[in-house]
């Protein structure tokens, strides 16, 4: 049967296109502000286009626009196939995408003017939120309610995972955004002073915890065994560290605000559970790349296997880093300094950035029926975007260890050895590599553009045996 006549593909193709556009368009903006940080003249004297607005703009534009489309792509084409059966409406796909779309152009059109609340991964104005929460709500309905008329009888442990991220964010943002409006583009929060924080930072690390891991998981545990055509290395593991993972996640947000007015037993309790945190993160992490054991050689000739296997590597080197970065005395050193970037990065960029580019690629043959245009152009993506993640984040380490060593140099009087500015001086050659390195990753973007566009422009062709089939 014509698998695009029985499943929903329309809304998966247009998540996934726009994955790749998205991904373009806020990487651009980070190699801009990148730029900027190097050479401030690039800020031009123009207040949409100044480094402060365009952050956001930025953070954004890779979370929730690149990000979310890849989510909303694999979760919507995940749950088809593992349940074997079509999306429950194809009208509220159709709503769901549009109204996605939206919330982004939204987005790009208030940051730049200096809309704001200010508040970090959920910066958008209180009617942009309202509408977030109904497109989010109308995404949980399409998701489960396909999973309740399933044909299968089970539940595939990657509709788990997307089942947790789309559960857990709704609840994320409605209480994060609890705001008092005072105007059409002005809103005031609802919780006072350290509460405040302490809510940012709770919807901010299950950000971290949810919208940049669970859903991924979900991701990497339906294409990781399909592309290496082998089954999960352990299911039992896979179910120990889904429960192990979203309890624990809960309660790690105080670690971003130590030494703050937060009381010190919350800071302490935040640290503890970072630190358990790393169990089930390795769980994942073992899980997905003993899903090779006895396919390794496939690693020498598939790219796309390649993508995704280096992924599950940086998720453990970023779920390893953070314990360490939320223990105290560590914290004290790399708090506010270039190791956070780095941090973020190895995240952002490693495991999220590739296992989304991987999973576009495994994705397109079997949706558009077509093979990809040139794998040799996807061996040029992966070296690209690897040479370029290694660029930006051993660049933001040095730079932030340094920074962190020489803030706290204290002379014998005990008068500070080095000003801000001095500090500020020496990390240039650092921004100067990061910027190199995150002008290489969006090269990778456009070559990937390129070879999506070719693989588009020509014929229909079978599908390479190698592209996810029939769960
Ligand atoms: C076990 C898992 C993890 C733990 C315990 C952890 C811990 C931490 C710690 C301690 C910080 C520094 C907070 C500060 O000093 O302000 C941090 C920052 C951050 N981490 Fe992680 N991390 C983990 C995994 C990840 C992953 C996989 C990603 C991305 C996909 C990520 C994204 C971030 C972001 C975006 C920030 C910066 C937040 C901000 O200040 O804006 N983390 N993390
Ligand atoms: C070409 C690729 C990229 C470049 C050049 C880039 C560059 C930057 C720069 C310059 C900053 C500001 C750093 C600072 O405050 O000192 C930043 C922040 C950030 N970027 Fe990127 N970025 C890239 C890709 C991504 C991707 C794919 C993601 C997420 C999926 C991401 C997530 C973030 C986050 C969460 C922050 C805020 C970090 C924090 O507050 O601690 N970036 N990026």
């Amino acid at each position: 049967m014509d698998a695009a006549a029985t499943y929903n593909y329309t809304v998966v193709r247009q998540f996934t296109i726009m994955t790749v556009v998205w991904g373009i368009v806020g990487m651009a903006v980070g190699v801009l502000i990148a730029a900027q940080l190097v050479w401030p003249a690039l800020n031009f004297d123009v207040p949409f286009l100044t480094y402060s607005r365009l952050r956001p703009l930025h953070t954004n534009a890779v979370i929730f626009a690149f990000g979310g489309c890849a989510l909303f792509a694999t979760s919507l084409y995940v749950v088809q196939r593992t349940c074997q059966t079509r999306l429950i409406s194809d009208g509220l796909a159709a709503f769901v995408f549009w109204g996605w779309q939206l919330v982004i152009v939204l987005a790009a059109l208030t940051l730049p003017f200096g809309i704001t609340t200010s508040k970090e991964y959920a910066e958008l104005e209180w009617p942009i939120d309202i509408l977030i929460a109904v497109v989010w709500v109308a995404y949980a309905i399409l998701f489960f309610g396909t999973l309740v008329k399933r044909r299968t009888p089970h539940i595939y442990v990657a509709n788990w995972f997307y089942g947790a991220f789309i559960l857990t964010v709704a609840i994320l943002h409605i209480v994060n955004s609890a705001a008092l409006p005072v105007s059409l583009t002005k809103s005031y929060s609802v919780y006072p002073g350290a509460i405040d924080a302490m809510v940012q930072w709770w919807y901010g690390h299950n950000a971290v915890g949810f919208f940049l891991t669970a859903g991924f998981l979900g991701m990497m545990y339906y294409f990781v065994p399909k592309q290496a055509g082998r089954p999960v290395y352990s299911y039992r593991l896979s179910v120990v560290h889904f429960w192990a993972l979203i309890s624990l996640y809960m309660w790690a947000g105080p670690h971003h605000l130590h030494y703050t007015a937060l009381p010190d037993w919350t800071q302490s309790l935040g640290m503890l559970f970072s630190l358990m945190l790393l169990a089930p993160s390795w769980g994942g992490m073992i899980n997905g790349i003993m899903t090779l054991s006895g396919a390794w050689h496939k690693l020498r000739t598939d790219p796309i296997l390649r993508f995704m296997i280096v992924s599950l590597s940086f998720y453990g080197m970023s779920t390893f880093e953070g314990p360490m970065m939320s223990i105290k005395t560590v914290n004290a050193l790399s708090h506010y300094t270039d190791w956070t970037i780095g941090h973020v990065h190895s995240g952002a960029l490693g495991w999220v950035a590739l296992v989304s580019i991987g999973c576009v690629y495994a994705l397109i043959p079997a949706l558009f029926n077509r093979q990809i245009w040139s794998t040799r152009l996807i061996e040029v993506h992966f070296w690209t975007s690897t040479i370029g993640i290694v660029l930006y984040i051993a660049s933001m380490w040095i730079a932030g260890v340094m920074q962190g060593l020489m803030w706290r140099a204290v002379n014998e009087d005990g008068t500070l050895t080095y000003s801000f500015v001095e500090v500020l001086a020496r990390m240039y050659p650092y921004y100067e590599v990061r910027f190199l390195g995150g002008l290489v990753f969006l090269l990778g973007m456009v070559v990937m553009a390129w070879n999506v566009w070719k693989t588009l422009s020509g014929a229909e062709k079978p599908v390479a045996a190698t592209a996810p089939q029939a769960a």
